[in-house]
């Protein structure tokens, strides 16, 4: 399975700060929130990626995240000319998709949790139809809402409600299989002119191959898209790993554990990046043998 990091916008919800930074790029307190999505990716065991950017931001990106390599990983750029729709993902990445299942996510979603590694593995194993997830909260107006029927059965998808029919918030994570770009070029714009992902959803929701795979309390989905998201984003991260002394999304972290490089290859980053908390946090994963070893 292929993955595609959608990374562009205006991030408008989030200026001034976003005026000359992508809102993707932003700090989650120690790491570019783009981190998080990507480490998803990778606990799917996701290596090829796709990320999208908007054109001038590209060559930031570049500078963050390199060709890939560095952690195992195979990075292929595009850009959307403009914000026209999260459904843009698919068909700019038509090629790059191929004959291929592939993850989307969004650049702004972070998900942490018990459990969820397994659950993301399980789901990079789709060959057929669609798999989303689910999400209780507490606001549904914000976000694309899915209906479950008494059984649990999927019945109806809305893209931010006014009068949600439940309190399951679609996250924006997507498992699809090869036939999504088709399916993607069907989506007509929305009324604010937008390709909107939860139209995509519901072309398999009505074809019959949508599942719907509802997280519990036991994963945390935090979005990061307005001011006061973006800091308890950060004090969850911060809260969390001054408690573990683990860290939340280090992607030289999964890359270690899962065998995509090694210990020598840790010290490399860790001695570039200088002396500081997560340089120092690297050299002592590099002494201990790689959980999957
Ligand atoms: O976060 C989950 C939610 O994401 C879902 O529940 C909704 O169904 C889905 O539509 C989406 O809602 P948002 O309001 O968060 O969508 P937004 O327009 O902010 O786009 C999500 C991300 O995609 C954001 O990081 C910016 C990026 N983006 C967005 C658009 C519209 C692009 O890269 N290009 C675009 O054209």
């Amino acid at each position: 399975m292929k993955g595609i990091l959608l990374a562009g916008g205006h991030g408008t919800r989030l200026h001034p700060l976003t005026i000359g930074i992508s809102k993707q790029l932003l700090p989650v307190y120690n790491k570019p929130m783009i981190y998080y999505p990507l480490s998803i990716l990778m606990l799917a065991g996701i290596r090829e990626i796709l990320v999208i950017t908007a054109p001038d931001a590209l060559p930031i990106f570049q500078r963050f995240l390199g060709d890939g390599s560095q952690w195992g990983l195979r990075f292929t750029y595009l850009t959307q000319e403009r914000p026209r729709g999260t459904v843009e993902a698919l068909l700019i990445g038509r090629d790059f998709i191929g004959n291929e299942p592939v993850c989307l996510i969004f650049g702004d979603n972070i998900l942490y949790g018990h459990g969820l590694s397994g659950k993301l593995q399980e789901a990079a194993r789709l060959t057929h139809g669609a798999l989303i997830f689910a999400y209780y909260v507490g606001d549904p107006h914000r976000f694309g809402i899915v209906e479950f029927d008494a059984t649990g059965r999927a019945i109806s998808l809305e893209e931010k409600p006014a009068h949600p029919r439940s309190h399951y918030a679609v996250p924006g994570l997507y498992f699809y299989d090869c036939h999504v770009a088709d399916y993607a070029a069907q989506v007509r714009p929305s009324l604010n002119d937008e390709l909107v992902i939860t139209d995509l959803n519901r072309i398999y929701l009505e074809r019959g191959e949508l599942r719907v795979e509802v997280l519990g309390r036991g994963v945390a989905w935090l979005d990061a898209g307005t001011h006061s998201s973006l800091l308890e984003a950060a004090n969850f991260v911060q809260a969390v790993e001054h408690r573990q002394g683990l860290m939340i999304a280090c992607p030289e972290e999964i890359a270690y554990q899962r065998g995509y490089i090694d210990a020598e290859q840790v010290r490399r980053i860790a001695r570039a990046m200088g002396n500081n908390e997560y340089s120092a946090y690297l050299l002592r994963l590099a002494e201990e043998p790689p959980a999957g070893a």
